[in-house]
């Protein structure tokens, strides 16, 4: 998600540095939009290296600079358009007045009414200037329009005063932006485990039996415990994916060496997420050297590969344990037998033969069946939103 942060001339502007890192921490992008003002208490180039993307300070190309073409002319649109929210801090009483009047004179009071986006302010100024009616009567207007204001604190002011007018916390800032965006934190202090993708089972140095798992519902598993606040270790067989931001990546590639690194960590873990496609066979005897061709038929003897998501089950302590159910038929039947079988808490079953579901899809359908009898069917979504349903089934039998 991305949000455009608007700072203000003021003395707090310099506190807007650390709210761009406490809104990354959320994986939010963060485009910075500068006032005139705010750039004498503060260099556009901070805010730059800081958020990895040029700054924003005026509506159009500055003198001298390459002459204005409809690109630039356009921008607070395209930008009012790629944002999910608008956050300004500090916000002066001169932007207030500003945006409450509807004045269009630089590019954030333009972003402002050209965004439909939540918007979020967060004040700072001198006391007076603050209680003053003029103040106090804008932010009424910004208010019963919508905008979200978090009212600033209490106490020493830059200009020498005491009383209410300093920037409200980055926290509290922070947290509205995250209420606003349905950034939930329910999963800080859990250590969520997540095996993801297929194993590979070598039959010769050059070839090997696997099978089409693209590894993106365990990768937006890891994604989604993360962004809600969780220490995510994927467990991952070979992919072409990227892993996501702030995730303990464990390559592995055959079947045994994904249960090693399972039971490594299992220890420390408080769930257990079996999205991984695991090679439910493996070649008796791997090949020291190529297998030549010999014409007529070959054989490969195939024997058993343990079943990691059973032996979890068998010591899962008060761990919960989610296991996928891969089906191409009588698909809750199997599931609820899985469920039973090898002792998970839930179970994850999807159709691979629908179209919208299953191997290399972006998007899933699945039913989600839990030991204590609920069945929860989730209908076509992102992988990503597939994956919340999920980790909101966890935490309702944590309750
Ligand atoms: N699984 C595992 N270890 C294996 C095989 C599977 O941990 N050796 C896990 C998968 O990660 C998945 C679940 O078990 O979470 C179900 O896998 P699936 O292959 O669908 O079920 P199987 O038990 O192999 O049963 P079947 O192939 O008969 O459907």
């Amino acid at each position: 998600m991305r949000v455009a942060l608007g700072v203000c001339g003021g003395i707090a502007a310099y506190k807007a540095a650390e709210l761009v890192r406490r809104l990354q921490q959320e994986r939010l992008e963060v485009q910075v939009v500068m006032t005139r003002s705010a750039q004498q208490f503060i260099t556009p180039l901070t805010f730059a290296a800081l958020s990895g993307r040029k700054v924003i300070t005026e509506m159009f190309a500055e003198p001298g600079a390459a002459p204005a073409n409809i690109d630039s002319a356009i921008e607070h649109i395209a930008v009012a358009q790629s944002i999910d929210l608008l956050v300004i801090a500090p916000a002066t009483a001169n932007t207030l007045a500003r945006l409450a009047q509807g004045i269009a004179d630089d590019f954030l009071s333009t972003l402002y009414l050209a965004t439909k986006v939540p918007v979020v302010i967060a004040p700072a100024m001198n006391v007076n200037m603050w209680e003053h009616p003029a103040t106090q009567e804008n932010l009424e207007k910004l208010r019963a329009r919508g905008v979200h204001v978090v009212e600033p604190d209490e106490g020493y002011l830059a200009c020498g005063m005491t009383g209410a007018g300093r920037l409200a916390g980055v926290e509290s800032i922070a947290k509205k932006v995250c209420e606003l965006l349905g950034i939930r934190h329910d999963f800080e202090g859990e250590t969520v485990l997540v095996t993801a993708g297929p194993t590979c089972e070598d039959v010769d140095p050059v070839r090997f039996l696997t099978n089409r798992s693209s590894g993106k519902m365990g990768y937006a598993l890891a994604d989604a415990a993360a962004r809600r606040g969780a220490r995510v270790i994927l467990v991952s067989g070979p992919v072409q994916i990227e892993p996501p931001a702030g995730v303990e990546l464990v390559p592995v590639r055959t079947t045994e060496e994904m249960r090693r690194a399972v039971l490594d960590h299992a220890a420390a873990c408080t769930v257990i997420i079996k999205a991984a496609a695991v090679a439910d066979y493996r070649p008796a005897a791997a090949q020291p050297k190529k297998m030549k061709r010999s014409g007529g038929r070959a054989t490969i003897e195939l024997e058993a590969t343990p079943d990691i998501l059973a032996e979890l089950g068998r010591a899962k302590g008060n761990r919960i344990l989610v296991g996928f159910a891969a089906e191409t038929d009588r698909v809750a039947d199997n599931a609820r037998e899985k469920l039973r079988a090898k002792g998970a808490d839930i179970i994850v079953a999807n159709d691979v033969t629908c179209e919208g579901a299953g191997f290399d899809a972006e998007t899933n359908i699945v039913t989600i069946f839990t030991r204590d009898g609920h069945t929860v069917d989730v209908p076509q979504m992102s992988k990503f939103d597939v994956a919340n349903r999920i980790l909101d089934e966890i935490l309702r039998l944590r309750s």
